[in-house]
């Protein structure tokens, strides 16, 4: 199995091993001999690293004497079984993980300097200090939602980086309706919608030449399993468990979404902007006749959406005004 590097910060080797060994055999009493043998650590530690876990939130029964035991496999995105389910995938090769890191963005971006591959993953459990779009921060509580980064090296002109943004959320889009039953909308360029409240999004960022790109970093929010949000945000953010009532098991919607961006980046690689476009039409009706508010940032009007440009710009007829691109701002819907 590829081992990825260590950075400072993400959850150790033998942390994610035992956590592993216990996932894969939950319900099942493993003595400390054996987790010694299979996680190489040595016998007398795995105690101590058995705290670690518990500290961690995970519920691990039994004691030294006896061995230990899950009684459910818990939702945590643990790299080892992420790779087994990406077996063979671009993006199931790197994988960094956090219980609790700043931003994942943050640490891809460094990661991106720093030489590694196409494909890298970064993922955590928490963020205290994760980027939204315009400078805004995201919520991420604790094992609730899919906080994750992945790098990219495509072969592009900066101009055509924002297309990934959009590819991303289209992939995003088709996973949650595949692994949930439940169908987002999705707003231009990023937005994934429900009910008219927030359930993800997707902030890229790039290190780019003038004519070409070094490396693209698409960051990706999903509100999965969250209860409930701070009042701040209750009355525009949802999840899939608020509007489902139930809840879904992390690992395996991030796996699913891999693949399906995996396999929407290659096509893109070799079909074009074209893929991106035809693929966010046929899931998103925004672009065309929905009556919107652009911000600019120096401008304010509305107008109603015009279509898709050709190279993934939102073009919006403004009211008494000329069909105008939209290049940056937020696009927000008015009834
Ligand atoms: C938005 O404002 O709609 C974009 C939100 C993007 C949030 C994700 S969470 C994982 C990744 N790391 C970050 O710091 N931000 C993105």
């Amino acid at each position: 199995m590829p081992q990825t590097p260590s950075l400072p910060g993400t959850t150790d080797r033998r942390l994610a091993a035992l956590l592993t060994l216990l996932s894969e055999n939950a319900t099942i009493v493993i003595s400390g001999a054996r987790i010694a043998r299979e996680t190489g650590m040595s016998r007398s530690t795995v105690w101590r690293w058995v705290e670690e876990l518990r500290k961690l939130g995970v519920q691990v029964k039994g004691q030294r004497s006896t061995g230990y035991f899950l009684e459910k496999v818990p939702d945590v995105l643990t790299p080892d079984l992420l790779r087994k389910r990406l077996k063979g995938n671009l993006f199931g090769k790197r994988v960094f993980h956090f219980f609790k890191i700043d931003s994942t963005n943050r640490v891809a971006m460094e990661l991106g300097y720093a030489g590694e591959p196409e494909g890298t993953i970064v993922m955590a459990e928490s963020q205290t200090a994760g980027r939204g779009r315009s400078g805004r921060t995201w919520h991420s509580e604790k094992s609730s939602g899919l906080y994750f980064t992945v790098l990219l090296r495509p072969r592009l002109a900066p101009a055509q980086a924002p297309l990934l943004t959009m590819l991303a959320g289209v992939s995003a889009h088709t996973a949650i309706a595949a692994q949930t039953g439940v169908v987002p909308e999705l707003k231009w360029p990023n937005d994934l919608m429900l009910n008219g409240k927030k359930l993800g999004g997707i902030l890229t960022e790039m290190h780019a030449e003038p004519s070409v790109v070094r490396f693209v970093i698409v960051g990706i929010g999903i509100n999965v399993n969250q209860e409930k949000f701070p009042s701040e945000l209750s009355a525009i953010a949802t999840s899939i468990r608020r509007e489902m009532g139930r809840m879904h098991y992390r690992l395996e919607l991030l796996a699913r979404l891999l693949t399906q961006f995996e396999n929407d980046y290659n096509r893109f690689l070799r079909e074009g902007a074209k893929f991106v476009v035809e693929r966010f039409e046929s899931v998103s009706t925004f672009g065309r006749g929905r009556r919107v508010r652009v911000d600019s940032g120096l401008d304010s009007y509305t107008g109603v959406t015009a279509g898709i440009g050709p190279e993934g710009l939102l073009l919006v007829q403004r009211d008494n005004g000329p069909l105008t691109t939209i290049i940056a701002g937020d696009v927000t819907e008015v009834r």
